[in-house]
């Protein structure tokens, strides 16, 4: 429910952050709400036009509440948040990227993990995005599936490849009947 009323008030009490209210009260934010033992973080949303001053509020909350968390991770485009990094620690730097920028995310890699239905429709997902969507929800849902449909074969493609060069490790390690199922259990058992 939005606080329409001139009173609201909020948190003062155990407030992280304070603002100015309409009725030249204060406001009192937190991050997060309810008792010590199951508290749950507090979302919200920003909406305004552009130059609003929607990144100069949440600087201005972040700066307010930095003493309470550890680590703060922004993820955001167009770097409204790269005085603020450098405010927080002295050297931080923002990791930027961009298309023709040198840092590579291999968004195939399950770090030795196995493969797993969330990893492959996050691919699927972000490849989709890089061709383009469509917006007939037909066509875009046929899309989809053909990019998982080879981002499978890729995996299972790549697997073949590893199991190859390291089969001796593979026989040795693992029964006949793990071995059947190659790649879920090879990877699974961490070779
Ligand atoms: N409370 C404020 N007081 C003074 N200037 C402000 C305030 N909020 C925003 N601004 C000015 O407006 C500019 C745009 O704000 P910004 O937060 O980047 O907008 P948005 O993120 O909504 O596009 C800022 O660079 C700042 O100069
Ligand atoms: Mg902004």
């Amino acid at each position: 429910m939005l606080p329409v009323t001139s009173t609201f008030t909020g948190h003062l009490k155990t407030a992280e952050a304070i603002y100015d209210g309409p009725a030249s009260n204060l406001i009192g934010i937190e991050t997060f709400s309810g008792s010590n033992e199951n508290k749950s973080p507090q979302h919200a949303v920003l909406l305004g036009m552009s130059g609003a001053g929607k990144s100069v509020t949440v600087c201005d909350l972040l700066s307010q509440t930095e003493g309470y968390f550890a680590y703060t991770v922004i993820i955001e485009e167009g770097l409204s948040y790269g005085i603020y990094t450098q405010t927080v620690e002295e050297g931080a730097r923002p990791i930027i990227i961009h298309p023709d920028g040198d840092l590579t995310i291999n968004y195939l890699d399950t770090k030795g993990l196995p493969l797993t239905p969330d990893h492959l429709s996050a691919a699927t997902a972000l490849v989709a995005r890089m061709i383009g969507t469509s917006s007939q929800e037909d066509k875009q849902m046929l899309r989809q599936a053909q990019i998982a449909k080879y981002l499978n074969l890729l995996y299972e493609d790549s697997f073949q490849d590893w199991q190859k060069k390291r089969h001796d490790q593979c026989r040795e390690r693992y029964p006949s009947h793990r071995r059947k199922h190659g790649f879920i259990h090879c990877d699974l058992w961490g070779v």
